[in-house]
């Protein structure tokens, strides 16, 4: 198992990704379940990436309605539950797509967890063509995700669509 990335400090962040797409599938341990796995991968990519806030929510039945409800995350306490077309990750669930938010002050609905949260990225995720989770990331600096982050955090996705 990796124990941790080793990153130089100086590495950029396309050399980041590329060392997180190659380690983070041998942290996945088929014996222990989704909540182990995903808390794991949350950790590679704080410890990796750096950013404010990075987690998964996850689409869970809630008083009879389907709702994504907060999972596996590393950064500040967040929102638990977001609701369908609710925010930038309920959003993402509704139309089944990445949505790269430049400056969360401008987009309608946003759900502002952290006032520190400037710009920010959710990637749903996807079993059988279903929408099951999103992997959502907040960043202190404004637009701060660019083409490079959007296509590694959709094949990271795809590792975490594993495990679900
Ligand atoms: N900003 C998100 C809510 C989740 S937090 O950022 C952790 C949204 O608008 O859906």
């Amino acid at each position: 198992m990796a124990e941790s990335l080793h990153i130089p400090e100086t590495a950029d962040r396309a050399t980041r990704y590329r060392l997180l797409q190659q380690q983070l599938p041998s942290l996945m341990d088929p014996q222990a379940g989704s909540v182990a796995n995903l808390a794991n991968a949350m950790a590679l990519l704080h410890q990796a990436l750096g950013f404010h806030w990075i987690g998964v929510y996850l689409v869970r039945e809630v008083d009879g309605k389907q709702e994504l409800v907060l999972g596996p995350f590393q950064g500040p306490v967040a929102c638990t539950r977001i609701g369908f077309g609710k925010g930038v990750c309920g959003t993402a669930w509704q139309q089944q797509q990445t949505i790269v938010v430049p400056d969360v002050e401008e987009f309608p609905g946003h759900i502002a967890c952290s006032s520190l949260s400037r710009s920010e990225i959710v990637i749903p995720l996807q079993v059988n063509q279903v929408v099951v989770g999103v992997l959502d990331i907040d960043s202190v600096r404004p637009n701060d995700f660019s083409d490079i982050d959007r296509d590694a955090l959709i094949i990271i996705g795809k590792i975490l669509e594993e495990q679900l």
